[in-house]
């Protein structure tokens, strides 16, 4: 049996083709466990931190109540918890070793890839990457485990990644590891963005060299209709380049005047609609990761139409963090 106790996920990266397939497997036997009613308290007494250093709906409810379902518990560490942030801050190492005295496992929401980094480095403890600038690991095994359920294997599989519009300026965490993800398991991305908001060409580069074993393939395009033509699934995302993000947080969260100005000529042309999603396959099926600027990344028509798996998607970062958890914190058996 594989055995990942102790082991962090920083990124897709830390997991073999193989360690992803098993955990999958894993999320679905919890899922279908949960539904049954048949109690899985793999974590029974087990503590997990939860650090949030954004906000986050489905990333932390899914998380703690991924920890009661396996019998353990999370505890909510924001800035007003803990000693970190500009008030108060404490030397982070200090922070992370000490609670590694106390907890099992942390799942981390950063605000720069390097804590995330530096968290593992000095957490003694399983440390999951909870969404950072650079990957969005959980949300790309629920997206995998969403496709499974509704298509089978996604080996081969066609899977369109469009961006869309949105005024806020999120980064291209979850791109990259679709991308990863893409290399892994052999599925055939194709992501189309407008010019200026290309994906980490260095996590390109790693996802292609995965995608030359596992038989997938990363293709990156300026147009709807290159990267959704025949597709088994369309997913909708917005992101900025990692270069514009670099800038600064300010651009994330308060937003630059000239690259706003500039950013919302593209607001109709690269708007996800009925006649995109006519592109693909007739059974093509919807996916947004959550949560959506409805209207302007995709329209309310496809969000709603029988097509969108949009929820089905959030409720398997339940079952996937379940599944991770439990294989990190070393609970499965
Ligand atoms: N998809 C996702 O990570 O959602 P939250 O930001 O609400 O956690």
């Amino acid at each position: 049996m594989t055995d990942l106790k102790g082991r962090d996920l920083k990124g897709i990266a830390d997991f073999s083709k193989e360690e992803i397939e098993f955990t999958l497997e894993v999320a679905k036997q919890l899922k279908r466990e949960l539904k049954m009613g048949k109690p899985h308290r793999l974590l029974e007494g087990k503590s997990l931190g939860g650090i949030f250093e954004t906000p986050s709906t489905r990333t932390s409810v899914s998380f703690e109540t991924a920890m009661m379902q396996l019998g353990g518990h999370m505890l909510w560490l924001d800035q007003h918890r803990l000693w970190v942030g500009e008030a108060a801050e404490e030397d982070w190492h200090d922070t992370i070793k000490t609670l590694s005295r106390y907890l099992d496992g942390i799942a981390y929401r950063a605000v720069r890839r390097d804590r995330v980094e530096s968290a593992a480095e000095y957490a003694d403890i399983p440390l999951i990457n909870a969404s950072c600038p650079v990957e969005h690991p959980c949300q790309a095994f629920a997206d995998v485990m969403t496709m499974m359920e509704k298509k089978g294997p996604v080996r081969n599989a066609k899977v369109a990644l469009l961006w869309g519009y949105r005024s806020a300026n999120p980064p291209a965490g979850l791109t990259n590891s679709t991308m990863l993800m893409a290399g892994k398991l052999g599925f055939d991305l194709a992501i189309a963005f407008p010019e200026g908001f290309e994906p980490d060409m260095e996590i390109k580069k790693a996802a292609d060299t995965e995608a030359k074993l596992s038989g997938g393939s990363i293709n990156l395009v300026h147009s709807y209709e290159e990267a959704a033509r025949e597709a088994d699934f369309i997913s909708i995302y917005s992101w900025v380049s990692p270069a514009v993000f670099a800038k600064g947080l300010e651009t994330h969260f308060q937003g630059d005047p000239e690259f706003q100005k500039k950013k919302d000529t593209l607001k109709d042309e690269w708007r996800v609609d009925a006649k995109t999603v006519g592109m693909a396959k007739k059974d093509a099926m919807v996916m947004h990761c959550l949560p959506v600027a409805r209207n302007d990344e995709v329209t309310d028509e496809v969000l709603n139409s029988p097509q969108s798996i949009i929820f089905d998607e959030a409720e398997n970062r339940l079952h996937t963090e379940k599944a991770i958890l439990a294989l990190l914190m070393g609970g499965y058996r």
